[in-house]
């Protein structure tokens, strides 16, 4: 049977740290669906259609899909038939939200595991916020980013 796991956020934007996480997903899942969320509580600096284009684009891989998804998670990784729910853990402050969630996912979802991976070490500090705010004031993201994000970037802060 096939695996399907779904490794669900914000994405806005994708950073390197995510696609480390993509790619070593990748490497226990036959198929991967990045499930970007529609109703973030703060509002996104790039739109649905713009952070699934910019997931695209950064990580071309036939055996990930890219979906937008509304309303709960658990839900949305019954219907596309996952097994498994991807999560990254930076650091010990992850932990507690990663933790409920989880909790809360297997509550609604119960034959669904979350697996939670580690990004490489030097990705560690890299998180989509930090990476809005570097942008936005001028500094370099390119470590931190695909090219195509980070002209994206550039096309935002330079309006
Ligand atoms: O990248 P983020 O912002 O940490 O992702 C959080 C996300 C989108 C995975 C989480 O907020 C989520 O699953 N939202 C969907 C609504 C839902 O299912 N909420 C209950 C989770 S226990």
């Amino acid at each position: 049977m096939k695996r399907i796991a779904v490794y669900p956020g914000s994405f806005d934007p994708i950073t390197k740290g995510h696609e480390d996480l993509i790619h070593r997903s990748l490497e226990f899942v036959d198929q991967l669906i990045v499930a970007v969320a529609v109703n973030v509580s703060k509002q996104p600096l790039f739109s649905l259609d713009e952070r699934v284009a910019l997931i695209q684009q950064a990580v071309p891989d036939k055996r990930l899909a890219v979906q937008s998804f509304e309303g709960l998670l658990a839900e949305f990784a019954k219907k596309v038939g996952a097994s498994v729910i991807i999560r990254g853990l930076r650091a010990v402050s992850d932990f507690e939200y990663e933790f409920q969630m989880a909790l809360m996912n297997r509550n609604l979802a119960p034959k669904i595991e979350t697996v939670f991976l580690v990004p490489a070490f030097d990705l560690t500090f890299v998180s989509s916020s930090l990476v809005r705010e570097v942008a936005r004031f001028g500094g370099d993201v390119s470590p931190l980013v695909d090219p195509t994000v980070q002209q994206a970037l550039k096309r935002k802060f330079s309006k």
